[in-house]
């Protein structure tokens, strides 16, 4: 299992077209990546480095089907992305936005929220279920991403930038994917969180032994995090460090 590639991708390509302001003729093509490849280890975590710009997001995009690459293949937990219906893709991969809050719908208190996901893990998984579990699995939860039960009962605009994230890691965690893709996880957040975050994801990954793909700018914080890095240049070309 440790030496499992959770992810591999194949010589992906991806291209934008350039259009001529006047005429929206396409007059140039720019190249986000050409050809591509890297794995994701069982249970590491791959740090993505590159300006911005770079095609980081891109990369996340293509990886969680949101948008297709020209070319390439992308294998996941040994199966062809393509080959996965949106319910069973849910339960391997999931995305922690730069800006989480986006998550959590404003006009929900955050009970509403637990429990509609975590119903989604009993139905995606064919169990069955009654208010009791609901509840139990959402003590569970809110124990291991170390959230007060008070949190249950207030509104997202109620909650510090800190309780949001969790709040959105715990909606992320409630479906046991196998790869977290953690979309520069700490810009949003206070200085002195930070490190408190990062120790977080940690321990969460050995918990749930999770796979991370980390976006970041910050090549230390990179280099801390991470048991391998990619980094993209301008124009295409990439290393793996
Ligand atoms: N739908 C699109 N159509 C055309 N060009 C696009 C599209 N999406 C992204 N681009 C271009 O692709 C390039 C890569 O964008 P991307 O958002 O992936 O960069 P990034 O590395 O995530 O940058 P940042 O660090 O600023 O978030 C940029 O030049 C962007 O303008
Ligand atoms: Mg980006």
């Amino acid at each position: 299992m440790i030496d499992e590639n959770i992810l591999e991708v194949k010589s992906l390509s991806k291209s934008y077209s350039v259009y001529s302001n006047l005429l929206q003729l396409e007059i140039d093509k720019k190249i986000i990546f050409k050809n591509l490849s890297f794995v994701l280890k069982f249970n590491t975590s791959l740090g993505v480095l590159g300006a911005s710009g770079v095609g980081k997001t891109t990369l996340i995009k293509i990886v969680s089907r949101i948008e297709e690459p020209d070319s390439g293949e992308i294998i996941l937990d040994g199966k062809n992305i393509k080959e996965y219906d949106y319910k069973e893709f849910a339960t391997k991969l999931q995305l922690l936005f730069q800006n989480s809050f986006s998550m959590l719908n404003p006009r929900y208190k955050i009970k509403f929220l637990i429990k509609e996901r975590v119903k989604q893990y009993f139905k995606l998984n064919n169990l069955e279920y009654n208010k009791k579990i609901i509840n139990q699995k959402i003590e569970e939860l809110l124990e291991i991403t170390k959230l007060p039960k008070t949190v249950l009962d207030a509104y997202p605009y109620q909650l510090s930038g800190g309780q949001k994230q969790r709040v959105a890691i715990l909606l992320i965690i409630s479906l046991y994917p196998k790869i977290i893709i953690l979309d520069e996880p700490l810009s949003a957040l206070d200085i002195s969180l930070q490190a408190q975050m990062l120790n977080f994801f940690l321990e969460l990954k050995e918990k749930f032994k999770l796979s991370y793909i980390f976006i970041t700018h910050d090549r230390n914080l990179a280099e801390y995090f991470c048991d391998n890095i990619l980094v993209l240049h301008e124009g295409g070309s990439y290393e793996i460090k």
